[in-house]
């Protein structure tokens, strides 16, 4: 048995053994007074990416919209084109107008590379200004900019160079983070470098969904790694040219990346089960932590990738870990699929309108679990697609409960951003999932963004924290 499997044997005995937990019913999470119980300077806000939000965008993602699959199907649901998106390019101000209506003391957002640098080389003046007089927005209603260098998303040269696999994109990303950090460094102090490398680099190589494409288990394992050297590579640069201490507490830069967390479980005692939960969740959850902590890349796929070698300069890269987390897996072995694991949520499990199932509980775990790497984290993402608007608001609170929990565990637990401010373009699913603390209508000539059910309850913890009169 090679160490990993027994890596995931380990892993999967800590998810085993933790037994019941927490109550998280309703009446439970209802009693508690969630705002109350955060921290000074705990960050309550919301979270975006500019693909997802600008509109009008001219990258690889744009270009891969109007594309089609072999069989005639379309790249995207409904050939959605992220064209309209929320219009967030001029109507930012209507995003900062939302956040101060939530009472949100921080916001998580990204950069578009292709906005700033459209060519090779082009620093684009204008577009750089229209970030700095968002940045300055929200520093004038005294909310927090966490920022996100990469979320998806190349310049079409960079794609022409052959994106990820160009031999030069960790250069160029490092480049590309330190301008941002000379421009925009004495406004913001976190910095999240990479969105979800592990989703990224499998939907894009490994799954194909994703430009470009592609469906290649060794090109994705090595992209995994070469994802960890452009993160170093940007860090440096990071930390080098944003010297300036944006809030005055003490920290110039704050860097971490947002790792995609699920829960993976067994969906049966069978041992085979047992072993490819262990082993979905030492690939997906594992593999990036573990890579900073000890310096070496090791990415392991039975059979096609066995990769183990040491990233010079990863270690000791992460202020914080960042989590985006959604949901629980339940895991069969299956010999009809190439991962030889069939995925499902829980029948009977509450789920949102992309089936996945609201766990709050897995949370709970993923932080209790995380904690051990002695990191401060920051929860990046956690919501729910939902049209209907009646089933975000208890899954806000009972994922709110899960961070209380945690803090009275005494982890430390800083930050916990809404995915998302307003409905947005969900990549290959379009505009299909409305995930939006508020609504947002594609058709809708002021894209005027309306408060959904959800919105309240965010407002009620924003009051208890004091954020809100
Ligand atoms: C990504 C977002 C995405 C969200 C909701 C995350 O995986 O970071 O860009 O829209 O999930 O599906």
């Amino acid at each position: 048995m090679r160490a990993s499997h027994l890596l995931c044997l380990a892993t999967l005995s800590i998810v085993a053994c933790d037994g019941p937990g927490p109550s998280f019913s309703k009446a439970t999470v209802d009693a508690t007074a969630l705002g109350t119980e955060l921290p000074r300077g705990f960050l309550l806000g919301a979270a975006t990416a500019a693909h997802q939000i600008e509109g009008g965008e001219t990258n690889d993602w744009s270009v891969w919209e109007t594309g089609s699959y072999p069989d005639g199907t379309p790249h995207i649901r409904n050939r959605d084109t992220s064209q309209i998106a929320n219009g967030s390019w001029t109507r930012w101000p209507q995003d900062v107008e939302a956040l101060t209506t939530l009472g949100a003391n921080a916001y998580r957002f990204s950069l578009e590379w292709s906005r700033l640098e459209p060519t090779e080389g082009a620093w684009d003046a204008a577009a750089a200004a229209n970030y700095r007089s968002q940045l300055l927005a929200l520093k004038a209603r005294g909310i927090t900019p966490v920022l996100t260098i990469h979320h998806y998303t190349f310049p079409l040269w960079v794609e022409a160079h052959g994106g990820w696999q160009w031999d030069g994109i960790s250069a160029a990303l490092g480049a590309f983070a330190g301008r941002v950090a000379s421009a925009y460094g004495d406004l913001v102090d976190v910095y999240c470098t990479i969105n979800e490398p592990n989703v990224g680099a499998f939907e894009a190589y490994l799954w194909g969904h994703y430009p470009p494409g592609k469906k290649d288990a060794v090109q994705a394992g090595q992209v995994y790694v070469t994802m960890l050297h452009a993160h170093v590579a940007m860090t440096t640069a990071l930390r080098a040219l944003d010297t300036i201490d944006a809030d005055g507490d003490g920290h110039a830069t704050q860097v971490g990346m947002a790792l995609h967390m699920a829960l993976f479980e067994p969906a049966t005692a069978s041992a085979l089960d047992a072993m490819m939960a262990g082993f979905d969740d030492d690939v997906f959850n594992e593999m990036i932590p573990r890579a900073v902590a000890t310096g070496r890349a090791r990415v392991y796929l039975p059979g096609v990738v066995d990769i183990d070698e040491a990233v010079p300069g990863l270690q000791g890269t992460f202020d914080y870990l960042g989590i985006n987390y959604y949901r629980r897996f339940m895991v069969r072995f299956d010999l009809s699929q190439d991962a030889l694991a069939t995925q499902y949520a829980l029948a009977g499990r509450p789920v949102s309108d992309l089936g996945y199932e609201i766990y709050p509980e897995g949370l709970y775990r993923t932080l209790v679990r995380e904690a051990r790497w002695g990191w401060p984290i920051y929860i990046l993402e956690n919501g729910v697609c939902d049209a209907v608007g009646d089933t975000f608001p208890g899954a806000l609170r009972s994922h709110l409960y899960a961070v209380v929990l945690a803090l009275r565990a005494h982890l430390d637990v800083r930050g916990f951003f809404v995915w998302s401010l307003a409905d947005n373009f969900e990549w290959a699913d379009g505009y299909f999932p409305k995930c939006g603390l508020f609504k947002l209508d594609t058709s809708d000539p002021g894209l005027v963004r309306q408060p959904r059910q959800v919105v309240p309850v965010f407002q009620q913890v924003a009051r208890e924290a004091g954020l809100l009169p």
